[in-house]
C-alpha cells in the first residue's frame, strides 16, 4: 500500500511520475529526506524530525517549504491511509533542491508505504551486524562541514552499498566505525548499549545523525530511572555491553544478536524492557 501527496495536500496516485530528468534530487542526489512511524494514526516524533529536516537543509543551504507546508502533506497521508487494513506506515518526506539552472523551487512531497516484511522480522528477532569502516575521523564534522556528515540528503548510495556489503557477509545489519576504531551508526539507524543501569550512544559530534528512536528511548529510560550518556566508545565495548541495539524509526529498538560473527549479551527481559520504555512515549504503549 502506499498513498502520496504533495504539500498544498493534494493526494496523487503513487504510479504517477514526479520528477523531471533534470531535477537535482534525480541527478546529484541534492535534497534531504525524513522517515517517520505512524502508528494508529500518531506521526512519532513529528516535531524532531521535521526539525532534523531544517537542520539538514539549513547545513546545505536549501530553503526548505515551511513546516506547514510538511504538515499539511502528513496529514494528507495519514487521513487517506487505509487504518482498518495496516495500523503502521513509514513516511517518507523528501525535498530536492529542484530543476538544475531553474529559479530554485525546492519540490517536495510525503510518501506512506506498507511496513517491508524485512523490517517487521528485524523487530522480531533481532539483527546480526558487522562492523564497517566508514573512513573518517569523529572529529571531522566540525573540520568540514561541507561533508554534510550529520545532515540526512538523499545521497544514501553509501549507505546501501554497506548493506548490500553486510548481505553479502551473511549478517543483516551494519555498525560503521570511525578512523579511530570508535562506533559510529548504522546506515539507517543509531547504535545504543546498555551497561549495569546505563544507556550509552554515539555523540552526534561524531559526524551521525541525531536519531530522533534513540532520543525518544533516552527521553522515558531516564525518567525510569536509567542513565543515558552519549559519548564515543570502542566497538571492544559492544562485545562487553549488556545488550546492544540499532534504533531507528520503522525498525524501533532492533536487538543486536551477533557482531562480526560472534554473539552478543541479548537478553529478552532487557530488550523487553526497552522496547516498553521506547513505546510508553505513545498513545498505544
Ligand atoms: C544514518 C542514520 N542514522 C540514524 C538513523 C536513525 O534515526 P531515527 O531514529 O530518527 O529514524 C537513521 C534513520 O534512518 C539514519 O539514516
Amino acid at each position: 500500500m502506499r498513498v502520496l501527496a504533495l504539500l498544498d495536500g493534494t493526494l496523487v496516485d503513487p504510479e504517477t511520475p514526479l520528477f523531471r530528468a533534470d531535477d537535482l534530487g534525480v541527478t546529484r542526489g541534492d535534497g534531504v529526506f525524513e522517515t517517520i512511524l505512524v502508528a494508529d494514526r500518531e506521526p512519532r516524533e513529528l516535531a524532531a524530525h521535521l526539525d532534523r529536516m531544517q537542520r539538514s537543509a539549513r547545513l546545505m543551504q536549501l530553503p526548505l517549504p515551511d513546516r506547514a507546508a510538511w504538515l499539511r502533506a502528513v496529514q494528507a497521508v495519514v487521513d487517506a491511509w487505509p487504518w482498518d487494513q495496516e495500523r503502521e506506515l513509514a513516511l517518507k518526506l523528501v525535498c530536492t533542491r529542484g530543476i538544475d539552472g531553474g529559479d530554485g523551487t525546492p519540490h517536495g512531497f510525503a510518501l506512506g508505504s506498507s511496513i517491508e516484511a524485512g523490517t517487521l522480522r528485524k523487530r522480531e528477532q533481532g539483527v546480526s551486524a558487522v562492523t564497517l569502516e566508514r573512513g573518517y575521523e569523529p572529529d571531522l564534522m566540525e573540520r568540514a562541514p561541507w561533508l554534510l556528515l550529520s545532515a540526512k540528503t538523499l545521497s544514501y548510495a553509501v549507505n546501501m552499498a554497506a548493506m548490500r556489503e553486510a548481505e553479502s557477509r551473511g549478517a543483516d545489519e551494519v555498525i560503521f566505525t570511525a578512523a579511530d576504531g570508535s562506533v559510529l551508526e548504522g546506515p539507517t539507524s543509531t547504535v545504543v548499549l546498555a551497561r549495569g543501569d546505563e544507556l550509552l550512544t554515539t555523540p552526534p559530534s561524531s559526524g551521525i545523525l541525531e536519531g530522533t528512536t534513540q532520543g525518544a528511548l533516552f527521553r522515558t529510560a531516564e525518567r525510569a530511572g536509567w542513565r543515558t550518556r552519549a559519548e564515543k566508545f570502542p566497538v571492544a565495548d559492544l562485545h562487553s555491553a549488556d545488550g546492544v541495539w540499532l534504533a531507528s524509526s520503522v525498525r524501533l529498538i532492533t536487538q543486536v544478536r551477533s557482531i562480526d560473527g560472534s554473539p552478543v549479551r541479548a537478553d529478552p527481559q532487557l530488550h523487553a524492557e526497552l522496547a516498553r520504555l521506547y513505546e510508553s512515549n505513545y498513545g498505544t504503549g
